[in-house]
């Protein structure tokens, strides 16, 4: 039998050590790191401790990403690595978040992980239970039921401090793109009451964070009651001592006017906007279930640009989907040049099984083509955020300062601008929390170098 067969599960739970020890380990994006913080408060609350060392931990959950099979394969590998750890075999292991639903199907009859349960976005309230299950109803639990209503709105998240709180809005995506595992993986979109959302924001304050960040799969399709995601944003602004307010990621589909006139009129909105297109040719978006074309896209960007402008704009890009074309690929390599974005995030297509574009398109294009269009995007971008960084050089930037070093050990502050440059605090101390004037005397295509301003 393996390390995690049931003797050995009955061993551990007689010597069960007084207090109980979980280490946490998050891949994906920034709602995998709130759902991180939603479960330590659960376990905090059920008396489960947490340690930062896997070596000392009793159960070590594993909070997935499944968006592409590069993240569900590195997770594959931790759980082998975990399990050759010296506490490996007697240790309780979880795969929670996007790819527990996947992995079980994964598994099919024959148990080829060596997980003891797993627990899905909307069932963390379960884990407690989960951990501490006696033998044999342990085995191979699985809690993957997704929730219409679940949004953890009343668990206040326990926070690794800084500057910067997430604090997710909505839940889950109705979205379906065709290429897209998310909506499998999350669920469906439900929205917290913006009270609630308002009263954690007073609360952090209190507790000295400055910024938050609103979040969602697809965040401007918040709605509670008569409440949008601009109302939202306006309330959550307008809350005393948060200096900045910033969301991530909205839809190009239903991104309205108002929302713009909202982030124009209000100053502690960080004039940056996240929002992907993922490629420029008409066909191709139409493949994806994008439902805009690439001039609704562009025309959204000139009346973006237009109410505020000099607004940082940053995007995603798929290359190699389904039977894209070179020609279909120039489209994207030209709206990525005509679009001037400050960053881009360029992803080859991954399958993602029981999506759209898995079910009905043979995934026909090379790994070696995905990854040439890949490099070519790469650098036409590079160039682009060099040329747009540089151009900053000599100016004075307002920056939140996020880190602080000291010149003993050679750490450098940092921080970001309100259009959300990266700034490396060169000289000089400062305060984390602390909003500074900041000279650019260098750039890079990912950095602006800053000294005080006189
Ligand atoms: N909810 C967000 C996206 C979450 S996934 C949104 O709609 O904006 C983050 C990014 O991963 C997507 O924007 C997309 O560019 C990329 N992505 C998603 N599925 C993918 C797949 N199957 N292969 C490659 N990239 C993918
Ligand atoms: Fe995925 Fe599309 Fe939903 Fe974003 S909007 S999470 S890409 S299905
Ligand atoms: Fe990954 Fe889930 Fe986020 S699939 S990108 S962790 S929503």
């Amino acid at each position: 039998m393996g390390p995690w067969s049931q003797n050995d599960s009955k061993k551990w739970i007689e010597s069960e050590p007084q207090s109980v020890k979980v280490y946490i380990e998050t891949y994906g994006c920034q709602m995998n790191e709130y759902d991180s913080e939603i479960i330590r408060a659960i376990l905090d609350e059920a008396d489960l401790e947490s340690t930062d060392a896997p070596e000392e931990a009793d159960v070590v959950l594993i909070n997935t990403c499944a968006v592409r099979e590069h993240a569900a394969l590195r997770v594959i590998n931790r759980i082998h690595e975990i399990r050759r750890l010296p506490n490996g075999a007697k240790l309780r292991l979880g795969v929670v978040g996007c790819m527990a639903t996947g992995l079980k199907k994964e598994l099919g009859g024959n148990r080829r992980l060596p997980v003891d349960f797993f627990a899905g976005p909307d069932s963390y309230r379960l884990l407690p239970g989960l951990i501490a299950a006696p033998v044999p109803e342990r085995k191979n639990r699985f809690a993957l039921e997704l929730s219409d209503f679940e949004t953890y709105a009343e668990i206040y998240p326990r926070r690794q401090g800084g500057v910067n709180a997430w604090i997710a809005v909505m839940r889950g995506c109705n979205n379906f793109c065709s290429y897209c595992i998310v909506p499998f993986a999350r669920g469906r979109e439900r929205s917290r009451s913006p009270r609630s959302v308002t009263d954690e924001v007073r609360r952090l304050t209190g507790e000295g964070y400055c910024q938050v960040t609103l979040l969602g799969q697809n965040v401007n399709s918040y709605r509670y009651e008569q409440h949008d995601f601009a109302s939202l944003l306006r309330e959550v602004s307008r809350v005393k001592g948060i200096k900045r307010v910033r969301f991530t990621s909205p839809h190009p589909k239903d991104f309205p006017m108002h929302l713009v006139e909202v982030m124009a009129e209000e100053p502690g909105i960080c004039k940056h906007l996240h929002l992907p297109v993922q490629a420029g040719s008409d066909r191709i978006l139409k493949l994806m279930r994008r439902t805009y074309t690439r001039q609704d896209y562009l025309g959204l960007v000139e009346r973006i640009r237009t109410a505020i402008p000099g607004i940082g704009l940053t995007t995603d890009i798929i290359v190699g989907f389904p039977g894209e074309t070179s020609a279909e690929f120039d489209d994207t390599y030209a709206l990525l040049r005509e679009v001037e974005f400050d960053a881009a995030y360029i992803f080859q297509y991954s399958e993602r099984p029981g999506t759209l574009a898995a079910r009905k398109y043979a995934d026909d294009v090379s790994g070696e083509e995905k990854s040439r269009r890949s490099v070519l995007l790469n650098a036409l971008q590079n160039g682009i955020s060099l040329k747009k960084k540089s151009a900053r050089i000599g100016g004075t930037e307002r920056v939140l300062v996020e880190k602080s070093g000291t010149r003993k050990s050679q750490l450098e502050s940092q921080g970001h601008t309100d259009d959300n440059h990266l700034v490396i605090l060169q000289e000089g101390r400062y305060a984390v929390g602390e909003l500074v004037d900041v000279h650019i005397h260098d750039a890079t295509a990912h950095v602006l170098k800053g000294r005080p301003a006189e």
